[in-house]
């Protein structure tokens, strides 16, 4: 299994919470403890100063027993120990133990404290009681004169358990919010690491030469953008592939048919070199009629061998043209001519028309005729007669176009993108019976191109088929 990207993410987020979660619980903490402490030393302070009113009078005149009696009362009630000691530090009556065995308290530091001040407080391990005790001492004053000091102990522990209760609600509330931020976290780590997850899948696929996967990813940002390059990537790719493994057929196809073309006229001429050999020899009209029909077949060799030839060579350089500027209508005009008999034959009409005035162009005039021969050629063969061939010259600013035309038996729109490659024929034996091999358009494309030029075919079957040659002028 591969280590995840989103644990990273999740990792980082969870180290960031339990960081910020404990550092703001230690200050939330550290501040209500005080702001706790303080609250209870204000109400001990004001307790104490209200048991230093009751005892006002009782004090002043000195009535020990009912000050004893009332302390013993009121530490019931507020449930805590009071210590009421006299400005000398002599102790005048204790909720807990007997006032005459305790001993001076004058140096006890929150007495010490509230006789100066008037306020005092300590925190300290009690002898008396044998443990941890919170103090607060109040003066308790008449006019001008001290009366005494009323101390107040509260058992630390006390303090210290609703402290811990407060510690509780706090850690409750970091744990709430450490799950909380933790299941966003989550979330989050998934939204950003899932388009980064589909992208890798998909790469993966891709890597192993199934290009048709896609990722689904419509966000605009970074990511977004890489996945609708990788998405382009793949396009680029699938298309190359598919465009190679056409290419590859179109190459086996291509050699299967020269062999086969090739075998063909050489199979015949064999047989009636071999047939003359054994019989015909000796007669003078036979042998003729061999002979011219070797001849026949050893031309058409050799024509396929011509077209062979040219095609290579237009497909090895461009260099090899030969450049003159020459009128392309004067040059239709008379490749036209040249089919005069073919069309008288086929009883067919052949027409050029022409827009403009200039038909000036700067080409390799020999293969420029070689293209118009091979279209007019394929107009003628491929219509019934009568038929018509309409062949028209249209003049831009920059290139010149010409359009044959022809009303014949057309071609089926499956056929339509291939009758440019070699060899490729619609129906195979009837092209052959024709005279044709399936060069002549591979041929005439060829030409084109290594002139910059641009060739398209249209067709519909039954009604005529149109060839665009558009080549630049200069
Ligand atoms: N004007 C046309 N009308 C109908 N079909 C055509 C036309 N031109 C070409 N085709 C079809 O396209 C195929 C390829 O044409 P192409 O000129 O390359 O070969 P060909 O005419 O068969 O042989 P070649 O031109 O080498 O003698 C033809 O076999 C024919 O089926
Ligand atoms: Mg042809």
């Amino acid at each position: 299994m591969t280590k995840r990207i989103i644990w990273k993410f999740f990792g980082a987020f969870v180290f960031l919470t339990l960081i910020a979660v404990f550092v703001l619980n230690f200050f939330v903490s550290l501040k209500l403890r005080d702001h706790f402490e303080q609250k209870i030393t204000r109400e001990l302070r004001s307790n104490a100063t209200l048991v230093g009113d009751i005892l006002k009078d009782d004090l002043t005149e000195a009535r020990n027993q009912d000050i004893q009696d009332k302390v013993n009362t009121l530490a019931n009630k507020l449930d805590l120990r009071i210590t009421v000691i006299s400005e000398q530090g002599a102790v005048l009556a204790d909720s807990e133990k007997a006032p005459a065995s305790m001993e001076n308290h004058a140096e006890r530091l929150e007495v010490a404290r509230a006789l100066k001040n008037g306020f005092g407080q300590s925190t300290r391990f009690s002898d008396t009681l044998n443990y941890n005790m919170k103090y607060v001492a109040v003066r308790i004053d008449d006019v001008n004169d001290i009366l005494g000091v009323v101390r107040f102990a509260l058992p630390l522990s006390e303090v210290q358990l609703q402290i811990q209760v407060i510690h509780r609600v706090v850690l409750f509330g970091a744990i709430t919010t450490l799950i909380i931020a933790l299941t966003i976290a989550y979330f989050v780590s998934k939204t950003i690491t899932s388009p980064i997850r589909q992208m890798q899948q998909t790469a993966q696929r891709i890597a192993k030469g199934d290009f048709s996967g896609r990722v689904r990813i419509k966000s605009k940002d970074e990511l977004g953008q890489l996945a609708k390059a990788l998405n382009a990537m793949a396009d680029e790719l699938q298309q190359k592939i598919e465009n190679l493994k056409r290419m590859d057929t179109i190459r086996t196809d291509f050699v299967a048919n020269v062999s086969h073309e090739l075998k063909t006229p050489l199979t015949l001429i064999k047989g009636y070199i071999e047939t003359l050999e054994d019989r015909a020899i000796d007669n003078k009209e036979k042998t003729q009629k061999f002979v011219s029909i070797i001849k026949d077949h050893a031309n058409r060799l050799e024509n396929i061998i011509n077209d062979l030839l040219s095609l290579s060579e237009l497909e090895l350089s461009k260099d090899s043209l030969a450049k003159t500027t020459f009128d392309l209508k004067a040059l239709i005009d008379e490749v036209a001519l040249g089919f005069g008999h073919a069309l008288d034959t086929k009883n067919q009409t052949l027409t050029v028309s022409a827009q403009g005035n200039d038909f000036k162009v700067t080409a390799d005039a020999d293969k420029i005729e070689q293209v118009f021969v091979n279209l007019i050629d394929n107009a003628i063969k491929y219509t019934k007669h009568p038929g018509r061939i309409d062949i028209s010259i249209r003049q831009d600013a920059q290139d010149l176009t010409v359009i044959v035309q022809d009303n014949g038996i057309g071609i089926a729109p499956e056929h339509l993108n291939r009758v440019f490659e070699r060899f490729y024929r619609v129906d195979k034996a009837r092209s052959r019976q024709l005279g044709g091999t399936g060069l002549g358009l591979g041929i005439a494309k060829h030409i084109v191109l290594a002139h910059n030029g641009k060739i398209s075919i249209q067709s519909e079957p039954g009604k005529g088929t149109k060839v665009l040659v558009t080549l630049s002028r200069k």
